[in-house]
């Protein structure tokens, strides 16, 4: 298959649709209409888009993406009003999380109704649904006229592509079009949240945040186990996709939990590392990246993602990272782990994963 690249370079360089990115977008959005495939830009990270509708259509979202097909699709919506023929119930919970964070990096877990076949939810007769913020993947939607299903446009197992070069590296020959409206904001994938039982319960931590989630539901919802730790064998996370090795760069990477003279023991651990021959990168903030350059004779490779207090910073460039260090020749990535509250619950459950849960 030729892949079709639509670069949009006035919203680009702008923020704001001009006509000529419109015609762009309109194409794409034919394309998502006649049954095609489209990886497309959000504020989380870049989705690969077809019709939530028909059976044959996701299966090629997974035969594209390397990805088992109990592994259910996230369908994406233009405006609230998209959720009344997906859900066959709207608990009043999720009426307040609708209303209050969306659109937005958030995914609500309802029970569907017909309209989305068992192809596209895994099997389960519960649908995930996503209203998003970003101006270009809401005009997508809108003009396609379809419910669009669209899991992370990543080969199955790698990180998430933020950037349409990361399309083209994961998915070139593999879907109808690539558009390109530039970096994604927020940089990690959105906070998905159960809402089919009595109480909301986290299923993947995101820039819906469970403080933000707290105030709106008037109590703290609870995680699924499966976001806390690794589940033992035979155990099912309420995510199917959370069971599945996700994020994984070619090197073994290793987290440093965050504890007082954090800096330090990052030095420590990396300079055994490198004392048994090894060839290290660290991932870590610029604070971290300092001191390390500092305190070492021979210091190992250092990719940065941002300043420690500015953790959207952290976010948005955490996917890019660990996609670079592919290219390195390394042995092992050792990674700065950060406090877990706010948006730092989300960072901190990327890279777990990316560590296989191997933390120090
Ligand atoms: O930010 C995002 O959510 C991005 C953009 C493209 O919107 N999408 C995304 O999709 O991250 P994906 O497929 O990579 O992750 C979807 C996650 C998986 O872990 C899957 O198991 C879970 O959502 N999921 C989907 N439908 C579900 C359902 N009915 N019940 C429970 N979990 C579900
Ligand atoms: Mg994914």
């Amino acid at each position: 298959m030729q892949t079709r690249y639509l670069k949009l370079e006035d919203y680009i360089r702008t923020g704001e649709i001009s006509p000529a990115d419109k015609a762009k977008i309109a194409e794409a959005a034919k394309v998502l209409a006649e049954g095609g495939l489209v990886a497309f830009p959000t504020e989380t990270v870049y989705g690969l888009g077809g019709d939530a509708r028909r059976p044959d259509v996701s299966r090629r979202i997974y035969e594209a993406k390397g990805r088992p097909s109990d592994n259910p699709l996230i369908v994406h919506i233009a405006d609230p009003d998209g959720m009344r023929p997906l859900a066959s119930y709207i608990s009043a919970d999720c009426r307040k999380m609708m209303d209050a964070c969306w659109p937005g990096p958030m995914t609500l877990v309802v029970n569907k109704t017909a309209l989305i076949p068992h192809e596209t939810t895994g099997g389960l007769d519960t649908v995930a649904v996503r209203m998003p913020v970003h101006k270009v993947a809401r005009e997508l939607i809108r003009l396609s006229g379809v419910p669009v299903a669209a899991p992370s446009a990543n080969r199955s197992g790698r990180p998430s592509t933020t950037t349409a070069a990361h399309c083209v590296e994961d998915l070139d020959g593999r879907v109808d079009v690539i558009l390109d409206g530039g970096p994604c904001d927020i940089g990690v994938e959105s906070a998905i949240f159960d809402m089919t039982g009595d109480r909301a319960v986290i299923l993947r931590p995101g820039a819906v945040t469970r403080e933000m989630a707290a105030k709106v539901l008037g109590y703290v919802p609870e995680e699924d186990k499966a976001v806390k730790g690794p589940l033992s064998a035979g155990e099912k996370p309420k995510a199917p996709g959370m069971k599945y090795r996700h994020y994984a760069p070619k090197a073994p990477v290793l987290l440093v939990l965050p504890e007082a003279e954090g800096f330090e023991k990052i030095k420590r651990i990396v300079a055994a590392e490198m004392a048994q021959g090894k060839r290290a990168e660290v991932i870590c903030s610029d604070e971290c990246a300092a001191f390390l350059r500092s305190n070492f004779d021979n210091a190992p490779i250092i990719r940065t993602i941002g300043s420690r207090d500015d953790r959207l910073s952290l976010a948005h460039s955490l996917f890019s990272a660990l996609r670079e260090t592919d290219t390195d020749d390394i042995d092992i990535i050792v990674a700065e782990g950060f406090s877990e509250d706010e948006l730092g619950r989300a960072i901190m459950n990327r890279l777990k994963k990316a560590a296989g849960w191997n933390t120090i």
